[in-house]
């Protein structure tokens, strides 16, 4: 008889965003006069930019013509992709990535969560707390994390970052030296991020104790301070020690076209292996390329009028940021992030468990928002909004709350 893969019942409860949906979709049958505004799940809003549309249009048309028809994309991803990548994400910052060390795929989640296979059984992850739980949930499903604890809710196996107010949200080198850290900077969710020098002592820390870095950049699209690193390879000594994750979803409105992609140097060498042969090797076998029309929309991203576009559309989430957060100060709330990133992460009021406020913003204000304590532990007291709403929306849900 087939005996399942028991690391997958290790896991806790149901995926937070479905315990929102739940819990929304109670109230609004309940109260169905209400509109409510939801500023929690990271989706975007606005439309495809023009230039990627006509891009799409293109490409299928390629396709409905013999001579230009496509078929199996390249193990890697088109070379049209993945030159206009080295070019505009790593080139122009002064990063020395090949087109060969960049393997298109469908997104940075699906990434996240595969990366872990090319490391072994009993490597200890490091991870920041509160976190994107797909670094955490994909290495409980590979029997890596140990027992899960409800009291604290923490895995035995997982070394924890604290990334709290008291810290400025910048983790700090755990006591116990880990083999993995995951790095999402600009983060998700507390919305902040650290400079480059910080990041530096990050790979100097890495490449020390043989440690990797994953580095997830997925809202590397949202920084606007000078002095904070766009790619980790900004950083003397990252070839050898990280591996970096790129999405479309964020900075191009990919979240259901589907795009990303991870930069794997030649130099990334433990022991006699090559982590880029591994991922070339996994890649090749697991792997068959995202859509050619996809592609062709990736490569849309870096036209002249695609960035032009796509720099308004960021600017539209970002002014969203800023109503949220100048809103919630006046309210009187302590807010953080919102400056580098489309999250805006806050400090629930008079000590109210990050559920609770949850339930008063859904009550009280129909507003929907995300409990920081479904990212970790140290989220527990915290609470973030979207920027990635509609502007009327953002600015009617910080009125309501205003109003409270
Ligand atoms: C930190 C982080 N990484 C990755 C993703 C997923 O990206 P994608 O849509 O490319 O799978 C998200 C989505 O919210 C995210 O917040």
């Amino acid at each position: 008889m087939l005996r399942v893969n028991e690391n997958y019942l290790k896991l806790p409860g149901s995926y937070l965003f479905s315990k929102i949906g739940k819990k929304v979709s109670a109230y609004a049958q309940a109260n169905p006069g209400k509109e409510i505004i939801r500023l929690g799940i990271g989706d975007v809003t606005q439309p495809l930019a023009g230039a990627i549309i006509e891009a799409m249009h293109r490409a299928v048309d390629e396709m409905g013509s013999p001579e230009t028809f496509r078929g199996y994309a390249p193990d890697l991803g088109y070379e049209f992709l993945r030159n206009a990548i080295v070019k505009n994400d790593y080139e122009a910052r002064g990063c020395q990535i090949c087109a060969d060390e960049i393997f298109v795929s469908d997104g940075a989640k699906s990434d996240s969560a595969n990366i872990q296979e090319l490391f072994a059984g009993d490597c200890k992850i490091a991870v920041c707390d509160p976190v994107y739980p797909v670094y955490v949930d994909s290495n409980v499903m590979a029997g890596r994390t140990g027992t899960y604890e409800e009291q604290t809710g923490m895995w035995s196996d997982v070394i924890y970052m604290p990334c709290v107010m008291e810290n400025q949200f910048v983790p700090e080198f755990p006591k116990e030296t880990p083999d993995v850290i995951y790095l999402c900077l600009p983060n998700n969710p507390t919305g902040t991020t650290i400079t480059k020098s910080q990041l530096q002592e990050w790979v100097d820390y890495a490449n020390k104790n043989g440690a990797l870095i994953v580095y997830d950049g997925a809202y590397e699209a949202y920084i606007s301070r000078e002095e904070v690193a766009h790619s980790i390879y900004e950083c003397e000594g990252a070839r050898t020690c990280a591996i970096e994750l790129k999405s479309f979803s964020k900075n191009a409105g990919f979240t259901g076209v589907r795009l990303g992609y991870t930069v794997v140097p030649k130099e990334l060498k433990f022991g006699k292996a090559s982590l880029h042969d591994m991922w070339a090797r996994r890649h090749g076998t697991k792997y068959n390329g995202a859509p050619y029309i996809i592609q062709r929309a990736g490569e849309a991203v870096y036209s002249d009028a695609g960035k032009k576009q796509l720099k308004e559309q960021v600017a539209y989430y970002m002014n969203n940021a800023s109503v949220i957060y100048d809103g919630l100060k006046k309210a009187g709330y302590t807010v953080f992030g919102g400056v580098d990133a489309p999250y805006i992460w806050l400090k629930t009021p008079e000590g109210m468990s990050s559920w609770d406020f949850f339930d008063y913003l859904l009550e009280r204000a129909n507003v929907v928002g995300t409990p920081g304590s479904g990212f970790g532990p140290s989220g527990e007291g915290y609470f973030r909004l979207t920027a990635f709403g509609s502007f009327e929306n953002t600015r009617a849900a910080l009125e309501r709350i205003q109003g409270l």
